[in-house]
């Protein structure tokens, strides 16, 4: 059984300055709620009871987020403002959260390192902090499904345009089932013609605890950081891994046209904005072509 999960949120963000100069990019609004919020929500309906976050110098607003303000709920309370009430009593109570710091930011393969301690030796969930993903069952449960299926460690799959391969990490590998692969190999960022596959690594992994050995034996890197995907390369040569092509939508909200595009399509999914947003779309794209 799967009960916890890391969620990675220390980045710098650099994609996303100046916004993400002083606030995490992680609390940037997609609607009226913060991004890891969606992601704690995700991980929550997919069975997750113990999260623990990563975070990093500038992330305090991710932890007042998840805490309790009393201030706040007395005064929504004395305002009769029940929704609202409802709304933010609601966060601090979705699971048991935990917050760890990375004191210098060596990669995303150094910050689940830091959670050794609290993970053990049980396999676990990692949701990156700015990668949120649309699907009807959450997708870290599409993951666990897997999991339960080979006992392996598995990574989300996301088939991309054969023309962008050379932006993303790709798996080389042999396809099991239905969507489902046996992995070979990893190829960062692989040129069109030396890419393996066109399938991209989305952002959540099931992993067995034997990561953090792996991450250990990790010599730097990509941008001189620790990169998880190394230690996963590592890893595939000594025990079996698999990756599955999920079934949903994946949006990456630290770079800033995935972040609009994931308000539209955020929005576009609430009834009390829908209407007003297409007729608006409507008019703004009729206006730019003129
Ligand atoms: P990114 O690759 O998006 O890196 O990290 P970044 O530093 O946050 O952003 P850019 O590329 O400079 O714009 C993917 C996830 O891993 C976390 C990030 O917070 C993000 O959720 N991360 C990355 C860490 O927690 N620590 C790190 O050292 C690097």
């Amino acid at each position: 059984m799967i009960r916890k999960a890391v969620i990675p949120a220390a980045g710098f963000g650099t994609r996303f300055l100046p916004a993400s100069k002083s606030q995490p990019k992680e609390m940037l609004p997609i609607v009226d709620t913060p991004a890891i919020q969606y992601v704690v929500e995700e991980a929550v309906r997919s069975g997750i009871t113990d999260i623990l976050m990563v975070i990093g110098k500038g992330k305090r607003a991710i932890e007042e987020h998840f805490d309790r303000n009393f201030e706040l709920e007395m005064e929504l309370g004395e305002k009769g403002k029940e929704a609202e009430l409802e709304s933010i009593r609601r966060i601090s109570s979705l699971a048991d959260i935990h917050f760890i710091w990375q004191k210098e930011l060596n990669g995303l393969g150094d910050a689940i390192y830091c959670a050794r301690h609290h993970i053990g030796n049980e396999p676990f969930a990692v949701l990156l902090g700015d990668t949120l993903v649309e699907s009807s069952l959450p997708v870290t449960e599409q993951l666990i499904n897997i999991f339960d299926r080979y006992q392996e460690s598995v990574v989300a799959l996301e088939e991309v345009e054969k023309s962008k391969v050379s932006r993303y990490g790709v798996v080389a590998g042999s396809q099991m089932a239905k969507d489902v692969y046996l992995i070979d190999d990893f190829v960062e960022k692989p040129s069109i013609e030396d890419a393996p596959s066109n399938l991209a690594i989305a952002g959540r992994y099931v992993l067995t605890p034997d990561i953090f050995d792996y991450i250990k034996q990790t010599a730097r890197g990509k941008n001189n950081e620790i990169q998880l995907t190394d230690a996963m390369r590592l890893l595939v040569g000594n025990r079996a891994m698999y990756g599955y092509r999920f079934d949903g939508r994946r949006y990456d909200i630290g770079n800033k046209i995935d972040f609009i595009k994931t308000n539209i399509s955020y929005a576009l999914m609430r009834e009390d904005m829908r209407t007003e947003l297409i007729a608006f779309l409507k008019d703004v794209i009729a206006d730019s072509g003129r």
